[in-house]
């Protein structure tokens, strides 16, 4: 007896040695990992990141926004059709969807402001992140406007093709027989500038996060696409719009 105790107190205090040890490790362990999921903004897609997105430490505790509670409900309503309906209704958009063409020569036909109205209205409609709408749609018609937009997209576009991009890009590029000239942005009657908000602001002036800034822009501008293709085909023999990538 006197002989295993001194033996045994040896054990017990190896084990609470090593308890103690692994307890403190695996709080070091979650205490890293809260921090690096604080550090980590899921919402920004890797491909995505760039340096115009909101940073983790522009934001501090003063920033934390209430929840929007009183927003206004807006009722869902839709129609369903029947099968043989449905699959003629996605067909015809498909055809429709499939004329569409990225153009660098463009018409100089006025376009009526109701349907560049429409057509930006019904891009808003997109979803977005956090229902955030991070999008401002700018709609520019004075000759000098649409000239200093031109050159500084020729500038950039410059040095796009003779440095930034790199030899595999204009490779790329060659078959499309496209260069940084595009004489089209003083011809088209109408420029759409389309910006992401990368972050917004509150009635009370802090800022709030926009999640998913570009992709949510990104829908948005393919809804835009999808309405010009619409409106150039019930505008048959009328005014000639389409969408130009800058
Ligand atoms: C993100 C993006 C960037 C693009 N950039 C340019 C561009 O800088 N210049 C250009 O002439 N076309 C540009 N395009 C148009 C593509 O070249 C075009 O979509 C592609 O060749 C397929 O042709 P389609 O749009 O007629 O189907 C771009 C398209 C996308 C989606």
């Amino acid at each position: 007896m006197f002989f295993l105790t001194p033996v045994l107190v040896a054990v017990i205090c190896i084990l609470v040695v090593w308890i103690f040890k692994n307890a403190d490790g695996s709080i070091e362990r979650r205490k890293g990992e809260t921090r690096a999921r604080a550090e980590s903004r899921p919402w920004v897609d890797e491909d995505l990141k760039d340096n115009t997105d909101l940073h983790q430490g522009e934001e501090d505790a003063d920033d934390w926004q209430e929840s929007e509670e009183d927003v206004e409900h807006i009722p869902f309503s839709h129609t369903r059709y029947p099968e043989k309906e449905m699959v003629k209704r996605s067909q015809e958009f498909y055809e429709l969807l499939n004329k569409r063409r990225s153009v660098r020569f463009i018409s100089d036909e006025q376009v009526p402001m109701e349907v560049i109205d429409n057509v930006i209205k019904t891009a808003g409609t997109a979803p977005s992140g956090a229902h955030t709408e991070p999008w401002t749609f700018v709609v520019v018609k004075d000759l000098d406007v649409k000239h200093k937009i031109r050159e500084i997209i020729e500038e950039e576009e410059e040095i796009n093709y003779l440095k930034r991009m790199g030899r595999q890009w204009v490779t790329d590029l060659r078959k499309l027989r496209t260069n940084w000239i595009k004489e089209y942005l003083d011809t088209a009657p109408v420029l759409i500038l389309i910006f992401k908000q990368v972050h917004g602001l509150a009635a009370n002036g802090k800022r709030k996060v926009h999640y998913y800034n570009e992709i949510s822009v990104s829908i948005a501008c393919g809804i835009l696409l999808a309405a010009l293709q619409i409106t150039k085909v019930c505008l048959e023999e009328g005014p000639f719009i389409s969408f130009i990538i800058l």
